[in-house]
């Protein structure tokens, strides 16, 4: 098995500003500031082919292909010092989640496939992150952050001296995202913040309560500048010290390494099928991550299904982006296009799918090279069919997926006329109804 880590440092998308793999805490672009967060790192890594090692646990399975790998050997951690690492930490998560990082699956399902009347050699492919730490994809993001934090603590290049002078964890989120971060904050004990929009439901703030996390509601009042109120008092205590542990790649790019492991354990799949290639893969958009490293992940694999990045009528900032941007110069690399495609959805968002519901599509420039990439576009679904996807889900499947969860099947509704009866096509049953 090769053991040589594959990345080999980070780039600002935005503005191209080099950042090395051994850089502790490297979560921004260096050039951004707390008035211009229009920068988002992204990584450079050498071609190599994607193997799993075999393990269960996907960030011991793909551990070489990790920006967290490369970072971890430039501290003088050894390869086996590095899995070990990576196994005490999954250990420690189990123990609070119930179960740690295991490889999710991703098989076709023939009911569905039936249902929306693809033939033998086509059909519908679920990964299914409902049994995800937490509960969905969001914790697979966030490994990545807590390791970088746990490594470096481990081998004393953090500024504080004890455990006791942790600065907190901090995040933005409305569900899945929180109890993700609060769950993985627990199993360390880490103190956390989440700042969280005034309706979040009862039953999450029930389960952030009994994670201990510090539960921050935030109203959106008339006078605040726009863009999500919990984004911006998040960005508050920041600037405060505060450690940004949330799922946004301009605030902590390192989300987007770990996000692409639901990617590479699809790709490894993809890669034994005997018959026709996948050709399409819906996900469903908040705030862009998923999508971004989802597609990232899946394409190391060699094969480039086409991405449709799905969004609700009632809140589609990022296809009014990709738009913007085609008309600008091109959709591929428009980071320094910010300003004029991407800016916070004016009216507020509303959709049952009310998990991807985000102002702003904060990894727009990442979700828009993987659509380029792969001649992929952006679906936004009529809240209608958000509605179907949902109930069609839970008529077919026995699958408790949510309806922000089962969203991007909504975007296979919208298009199923174009696509061809023997067409293999991926969903991501992305969050568990609660
Ligand atoms: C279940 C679920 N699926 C998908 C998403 C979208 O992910 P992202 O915000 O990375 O686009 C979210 C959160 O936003 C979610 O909670
Ligand atoms: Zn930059």
């Amino acid at each position: 098995m090769q053991q040589t880590p594959v990345v080999t440092g980070w780039h600002c998308s935005v503005c191209g500003q080099g950042v090395a793999i051994s850089e502790v805490f490297s979560w921004r672009c260096p050039n951004a500031t707390s008035t211009d967060r229009h920068h988002v790192l992204e990584l450079d890594e050498i071609i190599a082919p994607l193997r799993s090692s075999g393990d269960l646990n996907p960030f011991i399975a793909f551990q070489r292909y990790l920006a967290w790998d490369a970072f971890a050997a430039t501290l003088g951690l050894d390869f086996a010092a590095r899995t070990n690492t990576i196994r005490e930490l999954d250990n420690a998560v189990a123990l609070i989640a119930g179960t740690g990082f295991r490889t999710t699956p991703f098989e076709r399902h023939d009911g569905l496939s039936s249902a929306l009347s693809f033939n033998q050699d086509g059909g519908v492919w679920i990964k299914d992150e409902t049994n995800n730490v937490a509960g969905s994809q969001k914790a697979r993001h966030l490994f990545t952050e807590l390791l970088h934090l746990i490594v470096t603590e481990q081998v004393g290049c953090a500024p504080w001296k004890s455990v006791a002078q942790r600065p907190a964890l901090a995040i933005a989120s409305c569900g899945n995202a929180a109890i993700a971060a609060s769950t993985l904050a627990r199993a360390v004990d880490w103190p956390i913040r989440v700042f969280v929009p005034e309706h979040a439901d009862t039953a999450t703030l029930n389960i952030l309560q009994s994670l201990r996390a510090d539960v921050v509601r935030c109203a959106r009042r008339v006078s605040d500048p726009p863009g999500d109120p919990c984004v911006i008092k998040f960005r508050e205590v920041i600037e405060q010290g505060d450690i940004p542990f949330g799922v946004q790649g301009p605030e902590n790019a390192w989300c987007l390494d770990g996000g692409r492991t639901t990617g590479w354990e699809m790709a490894v799949v993809a890669e034994q099928l005997t018959g026709p290639m996948i050709s399409r893969m819906f996900v469903q958009v908040g705030g862009g991550a998923l999508v971004s490293s989802a597609a990232n992940g899946f394409f190391a694999g060699g094969t480039k299904p086409r991405v449709h990045a799905v969004q609700t009528q009632g809140c589609a900032p990022l296809a009014r982006a990709f738009e913007r941007a085609q008309q600008s110069g091109g959709a591929r690399n428009a980071g320094s296009r910010w300003s004029q495609c991407m800016w916070p959805w004016e009216t507020t968002p509303s959709s049952l799918a009310d998990g991807i519901l985000d102002d702003e599509t904060y990894d727009w420039i990442g979700a828009c090279n993987a659509i380029v990439d792969s001649d992929g576009s952006p679906v936004v679904a009529p809240e209608k069919l958000i509605h179907e996807s949902y109930q069609l889900a839970h008529r077919v499947t026995n699958i408790n997926v949510s309806p922000t969860g089962s969203a991007g099947l909504a975007g296979l509704l919208a298009i199923r006329p174009e696509i061809a009866d023997d067409e293999r096509v991926i969903v991501i049953f992305s969050g568990i109804l609660r």
